[in-house]
């Protein structure tokens, strides 16, 4: 048995609640395939930012770059931080510090009846039925206009004026896009989409620079471009044609709720933080959701996704298909919280997928 150990910082709203309902079939799949798992409960986010005023302490952060196996973080997010400082040092500041330069956020459609657009093969008459959704964005995670540079002049005046720049690096662009090159390599994947929006933002240039010359060194994976207004249009016109998308920050962060919605939305969404080599972080892709936050009916399926992401990183791939295909089950059996027209509560939904793995 290998010994795991993986921090979980459940954070604010319903992130505590989708995490709990997702730990024990996280736990059983992983001890399927040889693995158990010491599970370090964090106390980091509102509350505790609320109470201390402390965001993630530096003896924190040390311990979860040096001493963790993996993160595992539900979501950050607090009507009561209007300002949102403790996520930025909390979710944005491992991203950044810990250097998770690929966030890593499948859009796959695990049930027929989760794609919200009509079939339109089968209004062609082509025999064939169902929407075919399958790819995976790689988003730049370490930089972007998320790194907050910029100037403020006249705050609270009628002349106020707020400068935000968005950094692009040569090394930072280029280890992103390779990043999905090599992932589509590896995944018998034929295709990779580059998005920006260059003809705009001069800047953006250097992404088109660079997705040419690192595309040219994988000649078995055909390249392709669309500027970031027209991919989100394509996206839900003919979902079907991506396979990779790679882009920046800010673009990748709002694709990738478009993308979720195109198979089911934020409930069923998974994310992972990687740096390859290092402890990665995985979330879903969904926040605190305020209005539904204590109610039990947040749909667990993107914190157990986002668990078969943290499994497949740390070397157990059969235990992340049990994952995947339990909630595939439960889809089919119709456990599903009310995000997907259902009656079942969060708790229930965990413990469906568990007792399934359990027989299985
Ligand atoms: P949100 O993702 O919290 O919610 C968007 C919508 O999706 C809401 O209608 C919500 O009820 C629904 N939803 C989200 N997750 C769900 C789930 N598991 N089951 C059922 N329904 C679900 O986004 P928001 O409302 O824009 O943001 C709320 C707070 O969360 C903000 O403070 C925001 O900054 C934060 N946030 C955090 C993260 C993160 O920690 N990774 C991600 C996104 C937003
Ligand atoms: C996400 C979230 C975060 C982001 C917020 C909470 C800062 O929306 O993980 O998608 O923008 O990256
Ligand atoms: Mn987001």
């Amino acid at each position: 048995m290998k010994a795991l150990r993986i921090a979980v910082i459940g954070g604010d709203g319903i992130g505590p609640e989708v995490i709990e309902a997702a730990i024990p079939a996280i736990e059983l799949a992983a001890k399927s395939e040889g693995a158990t798992i010491a599970w370090e409960r964090l106390p980091y986010g509102a509350d505790h930012y609320l109470k201390t005023g402390e965001t993630l302490p530096d003896a924190a952060f040390a311990h979860l770059k040096n001493a963790v196996d993996a993160i595992f973080l539900g979501a950050m997010g607090d009507p009561r931080v209007p300002g949102n400082e403790h996520a930025r040092d909390i979710l944005l500041g491992l991203r950044f510090r810990l250097d998770l330069y690929i966030n890593f956020r499948p859009c796959t459609l695990l049930h027929p009846d989760l794609c919200p657009l009509k079939d339109q093969r089968e209004n062609e008459g082509t025999g064939e039925r169902g929407r075919q959704v399958d790819f995976v964005i790689f988003r730049e995670n370490t930089e972007g206009l998320y790194l907050g540079r910029g100037s403020s002049k006249n705050v609270g005046t009628a002349d106020e004026e707020q400068i935000a720049e968005e950094v692009n690096t040569a090394p930072k662009v280029e280890r992103i896009i390779r990043a999905a090159f090599d992932w589509a390599r590896a995944n018998k994947r034929t295709r990779v989409t580059m998005a920006d929006k260059s003809n705009a933002i001069p800047a953006h240039r250097l992404w088109q620079r660079l997705f040419g010359e690192v595309g040219a060194k994988y000649p078995d994976i055909t390249r392709d471009h669309f500027y970031i207004d027209a991919l989100a249009m394509q996206m839900v016109k003919s979902p079907e044609q991506f396979q990779v998308i790679v882009t920046n920050n800010l673009f990748g962060d709002i694709i990738s709720d478009l993308g979720a919605q195109l198979v089911g939305g934020l409930g069923v969404a998974a994310s992972a933080n990687l740096h390859p080599g290092l402890a990665g972080l995985f979330e879903p892709v969904h926040g605190s959701a305020p209005p539904i936050a204590g109610k039990g009916i947040a749909n667990p399926m993107a914190a157990v996704l986002t668990g078969a992401l943290m499994l497949a990183d740390l070397g157990f791939p059969k235990a992340a298909a049990l994952l995947d295909g339990a909630v595939r089950a439960a889809l089919r059996e119709g456990q599903r919280t009310p995000d997907l027209g259902g009656s079942a509560r969060t708790a229930d939904v965990g413990r469906w997928i568990a007792d399934y793995l359990r027989t299985a």
